[in-house]
């Protein structure tokens, strides 16, 4: 039986990917912001099989907190089989242009909760030497777009951790799996017109459950966004900063 923790466990993308989990009777520890939420969760995942499961609510830009966070977490699973990091928000590029606090804030809870709480995560699991540490990056992370490069600055610096990481981790025997989803349709998503590259939270669900499964080091979800993104990122700059992205 797997051992899961799951933070951010409220987001759309989590929540399927903890239903996935639930149904094959594994132990989880939640985290997320509203208890409400989490008590909700809990119940619903519960009633599909997860054997034993706990929740800790907490603001995740609150870095002091975070070594409780893990600490409690691994006081309840014991072995951390499997981490899902998956919180965030999208902000608002224009705003964020203007105000460098607001760009702060989706530093802060894109970028570095995540560095901090993947410091401590990291030690962790060298200890145990197994694991997979699964976390939701970006395409947007891949190359800088005038419409939403802050969001895309905090994912970029995440996936270029994570290739460190896994790197540093790798002789420990922990796989470290950096997700890059496309268009998803989720609450942080719901002002968006959606068109056909857009695809539901169930579907990266499965991605990310495969993905782990086969111990990979980097998804894109659906499969097309590595296409995508690849011309994209062969798109020589002199022409990329005349196109209108
Ligand atoms: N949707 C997309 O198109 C897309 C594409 C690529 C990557 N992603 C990434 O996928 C992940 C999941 O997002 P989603 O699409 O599933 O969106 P979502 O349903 O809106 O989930 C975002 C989650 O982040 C939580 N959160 C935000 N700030 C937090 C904080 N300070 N402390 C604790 N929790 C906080 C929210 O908590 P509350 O429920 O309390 O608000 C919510 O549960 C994110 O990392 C996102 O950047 C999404």
């Amino acid at each position: 039986m797997k051992n899961i923790l799951i933070i951010g466990a409220t987001s759309a993308i989590a929540q399927h990917t903890a239903r996935l989990y639930a149904q094959s009777g594994c132990r989880m520890f939640l985290v997320g912001r509203r208890e409400e939420a989490l008590k909700l969760l809990t119940d619903d995942l519960k009633a599909r099989g997860a054997v034993d499961i706990d929740y800790l609510d907490v603001d995740l830009v609150r870095l002091e907190e975070h070594e409780k966070v893990i600490e409690t977490a691994a006081g309840f699973l014991g072995n951390i089989d499997i981490t899902l990091l998956a919180h965030g928000i999208l902000g608002d590029q224009s705003e964020e242009e203007r105000d460098f606090s607001k760009a702060m804030e989706c530093l802060n809870v894109n970028c570095i909760s995540y560095l901090s709480l993947l410091s401590i995560l990291a030690d962790v699991c060298e200890k145990q030497k197994n694991g997979t540490i699964a976390v939701v990056s970006s395409v947007a992370g891949d190359r800088g777009r005038q419409s939403n490069y802050i969001y895309g600055t905090a994912k970029g610096a995440v996936s270029i951790y994570l290739q460190g990481l896994r790197n540093r981790l790798y002789k420990h025997g922990v796989n470290v799996l950096t997700i890059k989803p496309g268009f998803v349709d989720t609450p942080m998503t719901s002002g968006f017109e959606k068109g056909m590259l857009w695809v539901g939270p169930e579907r990266i669900a499965r991605g990310i459950v495969k993905a782990v499964a086969k111990e990979k080091d980097v998804v894109y979800l659906p499969w097309f966004w590595q296409w995508i993104m690849l011309v994209i990122k062969l798109i020589p700059e002199p022409v990329f900063k005349r196109m209108n992205l």
